[in-house]
């Protein structure tokens, strides 16, 4: 028989570890929803953040490893940082990206350099968010995540996932409702995409802040030519090098069929002026691409400037309001490639251990 002095000490043994238990779970749950400090671009408007996807170190962290790790991708082979890679300048080395599976991709991979800025995602701006983005890069051609023709789902890839302790226990941390779906995948990557962020301390930034000896005289030179004899800024404006507007500048004409050869944000909006229109990307870190334009068909930096000199390649929907031909002296021409060679950016972010 139980006395009543066993049952009480047995109850309050049990109360002292409810409430011993609670304590240890908002302990946890706060640390997990603690918010996290990142750099942000001096000078720039705030980064819009999704109410349902907060950051939080947790969910950065998390996402940091997933963008890293090639068992995302249907057959084991890239990873998201595969063609954003650090010494090309966050693109991939190639003219057109290859995913998985060796699919040839119709498009050049672009930079992600202060990717969280923008509100449209694609040469054509036809994904409005960073985490539809990210879905639409892992379930599509790069990632092949498809679920189809014997390839691997994102609940499969979800499930292997999760049968790794380190992960697992993330997930049940930063997603507790959840765990590992569809949509917490991309809720972290584009967490951690937030983060892409240019240093505050990039000579750039700090040129822009009002420290003229950030840049060398040459490459001051050239950014006079660039924002003012060139007309760059029409197009590649403010702290982030990019209006992040559509223009066609004449990439992708065939002048033999006498069309676009990607019809680029018209495909979005089905406007006739948008025909071969592209988003202005950013010039950040230019000078380690090694393929220029969305299809990548130019392979040095001076070509690609030499073309925009040139006032981009002749065709019906061009942006001649924008752009227009211009003579520089070689002095003026080599000044501004000191200009857009200043604008390379350090990368600090080391690959994460994977669990
Ligand atoms: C096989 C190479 C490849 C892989 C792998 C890849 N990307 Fe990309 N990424 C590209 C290409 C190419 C584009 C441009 C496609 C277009 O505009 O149609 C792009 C575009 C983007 C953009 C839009 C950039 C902008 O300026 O609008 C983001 C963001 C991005 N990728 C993030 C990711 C993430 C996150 C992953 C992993 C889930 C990923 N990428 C995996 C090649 C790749
Ligand atoms: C009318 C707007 C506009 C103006 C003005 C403009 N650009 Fe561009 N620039 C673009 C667009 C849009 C692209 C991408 C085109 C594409 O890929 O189809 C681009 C691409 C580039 C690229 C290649 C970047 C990459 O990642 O592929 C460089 C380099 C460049 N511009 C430099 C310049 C320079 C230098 C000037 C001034 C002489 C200039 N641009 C003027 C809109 C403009």
């Amino acid at each position: 028989m139980i006395s009543n002095r066993t049952a009480s000490m047995f109850l309050s043994l049990l109360l002292v570890w409810l409430v011993f238990s609670a304590a240890c779970k908002r302990e946890s749950t706060r640390e997990s929803e603690e918010p996290v400090q990142w750099p942000e671009v001096p000078g720039y408007a705030a980064m819009p953040i999704p109410a349902d996807n907060p950051m939080t170190r947790a969910k950065v962290e998390l996402g940091r490893q997933l963008y890293y790790d090639v068992r995302l991708s249907g057959d084991g082979s890239r990873s998201c940082y595969s063609c954003h890679l650090q010494e090309y300048g966050l693109t991939d080395g190639l003219p057109k990206a290859v995913g998985a599976y060796q699919v040839a991709l119709p498009r050049r991979s672009p930079t992600l350099w202060n990717i969280g800025y923008h509100t449209e995602f694609y040469w054509d701006g036809r994904s409005g968010s960073l985490e539809a983005q990210a879905k639409a890069a892992w379930t599509g051609g790069n990632m092949g995540v498809s679920g189809r023709d014997g390839r691997p789902s994102t609940e499969d890839i979800c499930r292997n996932l999760m049968a790794i302790p380190g992960y697992a226990r993330q997930f049940r941390e930063v997603f507790p409702e959840v765990g590992c779906t569809a949509d917490t995948v991309v809720q972290a990557i584009a967490a951690f995409e937030r983060t892409l962020v240019i240093p505050a301390d990039s000579p750039w930034i700090r040129f822009r802040q009002g420290d003229s000896a950030a840049l060398s005289e040459d490459a001051r030179r050239g950014w006079e030519i660039f924002s003012g004899k060139a007309r760059c800024t029409n197009c590649h404006d403010g702290v982030l090098l990019t209006d992040l507007q559509y223009h066609n500048v004449g990439i992708g004409w065939d002048p033999r069929k006498k069309e676009m050869t990607d019809k680029g944000r018209f495909a979005v909006t089905g406007q006739e002026r948008d025909l071969g229109a592209f988003k202005t990307p950013t010039l950040l870190d230019v000078s380690r691409r090694t393929h220029f334009f969305h299809d990548g068909s130019v392979d040095s930096l001076e070509k690609a400037v030499d073309l925009m000199l040139a006032g981009g390649i002749p065709n019906p929907q061009l942006d001649t309001a924008n752009l227009q031909p211009v003579k520089l002296t070689p002095q003026e021409r080599s000044d501004l490639l000191a200009f857009l060679r200043a604008l390379n950016v350090e990368y600090r972010i080391q690959p994460p251990a994977l669990p």
